[in-house]
C-alpha cells in the first residue's frame, strides 16, 4: 500500500467541506496511512470530534491550552510526529494565517511550529478565493513551498458556482502520495518539452476564439518531468494557473505562436503535446472592434491553423525521439486516438474523454487511455498530477529503451 506507515497530521478547518475530511481519513487509512487530528473550533461546528476519533481510531486535539493534551504530548510534538501535515479543509483565515505566521489556536501553532511538509486542500466561497488578499497569500504560500491540490471548479453549497470547492479525497490522498513519492531522476540530462492549456484566436481586438482548456494537465506533466530530473521547456497557452517552479515557460496565445514556440525550443529528447490548439483561426481579424449593424451578426470565415503535433511529428530532422499526442474526444474515444496516432505521426496518444459531464477540462481528474501501436492501456480515474507522474515514469522507461 501506498502510503504504509506513513503518519499524516489532519488539520480540519470550518467549512462544509469538512465532511469529506472524514471521507479522507478513510482514504488514508485504506492506503495503508495513519492520521491523527486536529479539529480547529469552526471545524468542530461541521464534524464532530467523535467521528474524526472514529475513523482515524486516534484522539482528536481541539485546544491550544489543554493541560491534559499537552501532558499527553506537547503541540511541538504534536506537529513533528506526523510525516506530512494536510490541511483539509483550509479556509480563507487559516491560509491567511499562514501566510502571516500566526499562532494564536492549536491549528496555527501547529502550522507554525512543524518542520514537516505541509499540503494544503483549500475550500471557501469563490469570492473570498479570488479575492485579491487570499491570491496574495497563495503566492506567498506557495514561494515557501507548501503544497496545494485543488480548489476545484463547481457548484458551491452558498448557490455560487466557480472556484472554490474542496479537492475529492481521492485527489487529495493522491496528492499526498505524490507528496511521499521518493523523486527518481529518471530524466536526468534529458529535455522534455510540453505544451499546455488553451490558444486564443482573435477575432477583433477585443474578442477570441477559445476552448476550456485551464493547463492542470500539461502544466502537472512538466512539473513531473522537472521532478525527474529534465530540463524542462513548456510552451504554455494563456492560462490562470501558476506555472510549475524549474521549468523554462514561454508564454503564447496563438496556435501559429505555439508552433514557432515549440519549433525554437527543439532539440529535445521528449515531446508531449498536451495544449488543447484550435484547429481553426478567424481569416481576416478586424483590426477595429466589430461594430453591430442594422445588417446583423458578422460572418465569421475560418481558416486552419497549423498542426504543431503533425508538424513536429513528420519533421524529417531534429524530431524528438518520443512524441506524445493527446486526443480530447466525446465519442469513439480510442477509434479517433488510433486515427491520430498515425495521422499525426506520434508514439503515444494519452486519450480522454472529454464528453457531457466528464469534468477533465478545467477540473483536477482525469481518466485516460494509452494508445500504442499494438496496444490500448486504460488507466484508472486519477488525478492530473497522478496522470503526470505515471505518465512521465512510463515515458522515462520508453525512452530507456529506445536509446539501448
Ligand atoms: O488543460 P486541462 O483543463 O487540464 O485539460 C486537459 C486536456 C483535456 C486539454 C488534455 O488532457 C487534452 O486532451 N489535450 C489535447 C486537446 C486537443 O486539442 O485534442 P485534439 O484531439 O483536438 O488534438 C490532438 C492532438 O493534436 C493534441 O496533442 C493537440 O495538442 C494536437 N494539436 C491539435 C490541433 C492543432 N492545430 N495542433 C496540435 O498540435
Amino acid at each position: 500500500m501506498a502510503l504504509n506507515g506513513k503518519r499524516v497530521l489532519l488539520i480540519i478547518g470550518g467549512g462544509i467541506a469538512a465532511y469529506k475530511s472524514l471521507e479522507l481519513i478513510r482514504e488514508i487509512t485504506k492506503r495503508g496511512g495513519s492520521v491523527r487530528a486536529i479539529l480547529t473550533k469552526a471545524g468542530a461546528e461541521f464534524v464532530t470530534s467523535l467521528s474524526v476519533a472514529s475513523l482515524s481510531g486516534e484522539k482528536v486535539f481541539t485546544d491550544l491550552f489543554s493541560l491534559t493534551d499537552e501532558a499527553e504530548m506537547g503541540h511541538i510534538e504534536l506537529s513533528r510526529s506526523a510525516d506530512l501535515v494536510v490541511v483539509a479543509p483550509a479556509t480563507a483565515d487559516i491560509l491567511a494565517k499562514m501566510a502571516q505566521g500566526l499562532a494564536n489556536d492549536l491549528a496555527s501553532t501547529a502550522l507554525l511550529a512543524t518542520d514537516k511538509r505541509v499540503l494544503v486542500a483549500p475550500a471557501m466561497n469563490v469570492r473570498m478565493w479570488q479575492h485579491a488578499a487570499t491570491q496574495r497569500n497563495l503566492a506567498t504560500l506557495k514561494a515557501d513551498g507548501i503544497l496545494f491540490v485543488g480548489p476545484d471548479d463547481g457548484a458551491m453549497a452558498c448557490g455560487e458556482f466557480g472556484p472554490g470547492r474542496m479537492a475529492e479525497p481521492v485527489a487529495i490522498a493522491d496528492a499526498i502520495e505524490a507528496a511521499f513519492a521518493p523523486v527518481s531522476r529518471v530524466l536526468e540530462g534529458r529535455h522534455v518539452l510540453v505544451t499546455s492549456g488553451p490558444t486564443h484566436e482573435p477575432i477583433d481586438p477585443v474578442r477570441y476564439i477559445a476552448n476550456r482548456s485551464s493547463g492542470k494537465q500539461g502544466h502537472a506533466i512538466a512539473a513531473a518531468a522537472a521532478r525527474a530530473g529534465a530540463k524542462v521547456t513548456l510552451v504554455s497557452g494563456p492560462v490562470s494557473i501558476p506555472h510549475p517552479v524549474g521549468v523554462t515557460v514561454i508564454s503564447v496565445e496563438t496556435a501559429d505562436e505555439m508552433l514557432r514556440a515549440v519549433q525554437h525550443a527543439l532539440p529535445a529528447d521528449i515531446a508531449v503535446f498536451c495544449a488543447a490548439v484550435a484547429d481553426w483561426r478567424v481569416a481576416a481579424q478586424s483590426g477595429d472592434k466589430l461594430k453591430k449593424s442594422e445588417a446583423g451578426p458578422p460572418a465569421l470565415s475560418l481558416t486552419p491553423n497549423p498542426d504543431i503535433l503533425s508538424t513536429i511529428g513528420h519533421l524529417s530532422a531534429n524530431r524528438p525521439s518520443l512524441i506524445v499526442g493527446f486526443a480530447a474526444e466525446t465519442s469513439n474515444v480510442i477509434d479517433y486516438a488510433r486515427g491520430k496516432l498515425d495521422k499525426k505521426a506520434c508514439d503515444l496518444i494519452v486519450a480522454n474523454d472529454v464528453g457531457g459531464d466528464s469534468g477533465i477540462m478545467g477540473g483536477d481528474m482525469n481518466t485516460v487511455h494509452i494508445v500504442s501501436k499494438d496496444a490500448v492501456d486504460s488507466w484508472p480515474k486519477l488525478s492530473k498530477t497522478e496522470v503526470a507522474e505515471r505518465l512521465i515514469a512510463l515515458l522515462a522507461t520508453k525512452f530507456a529503451k529506445a536509446s539501448r
